[in-house]
């Protein structure tokens, strides 16, 4: 077929150059961000009397059948265009005729493009940010309902001090907070309308970009019209913000794998998010939380990708933005499913107080706080520190915890150790008197659990 851009040249493509030229395969996402940007355009055309009203009025006429026509299946894309935007002039055209021709006055697809893709990856934007809630209002829950459990928080893997783990939830609950405001922010940046931008110049016509913008729903527009149409950082900070925000599902994802394996069983994960084993009868797998690791890796190429591609261009556009499109659906369309599937994972997952308890009585948990007992009786830190050390080895020559050792062993190490200091070291002790903000007392996790509750709200 002869092109639409048939001039310059005869527009006739070898059929393999096509293929690769074209984007609509994937480009036709952003059929509903087309053709109401067109709309915008045309009511832009007809108020500033480039085109006659009732022009406009045909075209804007035209461009909602379309959208009403692709919204029933009645019109299907025609995979043989270039490019969404093309194809929707196209119907235009064969449906109106000359007045069709009228839509990409004072126009580019520069601009249109640039436009299409801040209006579906800002919607995006707002789909992504209510998934992140649901995660939020899934990590919330399980916090309230197992409030006071006591699980081993851990160092190097190695158990460090006892913590609850309300506490050890509000912390990924801080890190998904911190990813609703990254993605707030992106989308301030993302709301600025490159529409007028033209090919890269600006145009000649009287049009009134800022007009357009407001329909659209833009705060602002691009204030340099080779920037407008060249700037794809929205692209590239959303991706970085969704990399981040994958990274969190993917140690999440890393424990909640590691805390419903045998060894550790201080959760269990719902049949529904789990799979088996094709030989091995005794096997439930986190399949779910291993795609969600693994999908991570996946997100961060498609930034990378980008960041390469962008990398070197010189101004203003060129071919090779195409291939924005692809990487940022990409990444979108797979933290959606991933967001998807982990918040009822973790809405539906049992946890075992009895294993994360037992668990934290093992492995000298508490020996910061036996330190922190002679601290208080008046020795300094450093000492205390050392003696502790001793008393464990000690302990572990004799096969007993600190919570078993005789008091007279203990004051073998020091006279400052008293009968009181059993109270002290055992771990609800030592979770309730760490009272500091932000600390893992029961107070401090219900203050951090209010906190994300308001954020919520
Ligand atoms: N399909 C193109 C893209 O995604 C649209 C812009 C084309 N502009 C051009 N001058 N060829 O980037």
């Amino acid at each position: 077929m002869t092109k639409m851009w048939a001039g310059r040249t005869a527009g006739v493509t070898d059929s393999v150059a096509d293929d690769f030229n074209s984007s609509i395969r994937f480009d036709c996402k952003m059929f509903r961000e087309d053709i109401t940007g067109s709309m915008a355009h045309a009511v832009m055309l007809g108020a500033k009397g480039i085109i006659t009203r009732q022009e406009s009025e045909q075209l804007i006429d035209g461009l909602q059948a379309i959208l009403e026509d692709l919204d029933s299946g009645a019109l299907e894309f025609d995979l043989g265009c270039e490019d969404i935007h093309m194809f929707v002039e196209q119907v235009l055209t064969q449906r109106l005729g000359d007045v069709g021709r009228k839509l990409h006055t004072a126009r580019s697809r520069n601009d249109q493009v640039a436009l299409d893709l801040r209006m579906y990856l800002r919607s995006q934007i707002d789909e992504i940010t209510a998934l992140v809630k649901d995660v939020l209002t899934a990590l919330v829950d399980q916090a309230e309902a197992n409030k006071a459990v006591i699980m081993p928080g851990y160092t190097h893997l190695q158990r460090a001090q006892p913590i609850l783990f309300s506490h050890h939830l509000m912390a990924y609950a801080m890190m998904l907070l911190r990813d609703l405001d990254r993605l707030a922010d992106c989308r301030k940046r993302m709301n600025v309308s490159p529409i007028g931008c033209c090919a890269l110049a600006g145009t000649t016509y009287d049009t009134d970009r800022r007009f357009e913008a407001r329909q659209l729903g833009f705060d602002s527009v691009a204030m340099n019209s080779i920037d407008g149409v060249s700037d794809r950082d929205f692209c590239v900070e959303l991706m970085s913000g969704l990399s981040m925000l994958m990274m969190h599902l993917s140690r999440f994802s890393e424990e909640l794998i590691l805390w419903s394996s045998w060894e550790f069983q201080f959760i269990e994960l719902s049949d529904a998010y789990t799979t088996g084993s094709s030989i091995m009868p005794q096997k439930k797998n986190p399949d779910m939380a291993e795609l969600v690791r693994g999908k991570t890796g996946r997100v961060y190429g498609d930034l990378t990708a980008l960041l390469t591609t962008l990398k070197g261009l010189p101004l203003a556009y060129n071919k090779d933005m195409q291939e924005d499109k692809e990487a940022v659906f990409d990444a979108v369309d797979t933290v959606k499913m991933c967001l998807k599937v982990f918040a009822p994972m973790l809405a539906t997952l049992t946890v075992k107080p009895e294993n994360m308890k037992k668990a934290a009585q093992g492995g000298f948990i508490n020996a910061t706080d036996l330190a922190d007992y002679l601290v208080k009786k008046g020795m300094p830190f450093r000492s205390a520190y050392k003696i502790s050390g001793q008393i464990v080895a000690k302990c572990m020559q004799s096969g007993c915890v600190l919570e078993t050792l005789p008091l007279s062993e203990y004051q073998a190490f020091s006279d400052l150790f008293g009968e009181d200091l059993y109270h002290e070291i055992d771990l609800n002790t030592c979770v309730e008197k760490r009272i500091s903000e932000g600390g893992t007392s029961l107070f401090s996790v219900e203050t951090q659990i209010a906190y994300v509750k308001e954020k919520l709200a």
